[in-house]
């Protein structure tokens, strides 16, 4: 009956953790990307500036999707180039195709190209996450972390000439290797 229910979208705050762990829990059907998340926030360089929430307020205030933007680095040689992963990303299954993954991603890029990082990487499907301008890793010269992630591992220039002399393995931190 609900479906056309008002949502906004916000940085995290203090308080939204369960919120986000159950959103994540309900999109991917288990744990894992909900323990990412909460292992990851505990460690150096989450920023929850770069984790939005989209909150729908009736008829109770809940969280209905969530994205994360966290530093891993591009490594060539003895030169790590810096770069953002997108992800997890969920959204509530009873509110999925209702343009809140859309609007996540397209303000989560925002900020980021605003605070001036110019390269996001995404494990995903191409089919939903080309519409943001992500095109194949590999074609950037950016090589994924795991070969098994080759296929649906791709990147988005943010600021134009961020990649130009970019190359090499993207490195991410250790609780991703569980994810
Ligand atoms: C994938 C997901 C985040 C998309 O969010 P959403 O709010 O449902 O998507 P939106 O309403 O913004 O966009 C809907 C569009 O994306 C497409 N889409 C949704 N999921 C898709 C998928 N897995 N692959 C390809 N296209 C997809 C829809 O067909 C629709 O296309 P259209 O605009 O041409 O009609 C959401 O479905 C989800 O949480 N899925 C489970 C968890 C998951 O797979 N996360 C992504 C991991 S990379």
């Amino acid at each position: 009956m609900d479906t056309e229910a008002a949502w906004s979208l916000r940085p995290e705050q203090p308080g939204d953790e369960a919120g986000i762990e159950a959103v994540l829990q309900r999109a991917f059907g288990g744990a894992n990307a909900a323990n990412l998340v909460r292992i990851l926030r505990t460690q150096g360089g989450y920023d929850p500036a770069l984790s939005f929430v989209a909150i729908e307020e009736a008829p109770a205030p809940r969280i209905i999707g969530h994205v994360l933007f966290s530093p891993i680095a591009i490594v060539h040689g003895d030169a790590p180039s810096p770069a953002m992963a997108l992800g997890p990303l969920g959204v509530m299954p009873d509110r999925q195709r209702t343009g809140v993954g859309t609007a996540l991603v397209e303000h989560g890029l925002a900020c980021c190209r605003e605070r001036g990082l110019g390269i996001v990487l995404v494990l995903g499907d191409p089919g939903y996450y080309s519409r943001f301008g992500f095109g194949p890793a590999a074609e950037a010269r950016i090589e994924a972390p795991h070969p098994g992630w080759a296929e649906s591992y791709q990147v988005l220039e943010l600021l134009a000439g961020s990649l130009k002399e970019t190359r090499g393995i993207a490195r991410y931190p250790a609780p991703w290797d569980d994810a």
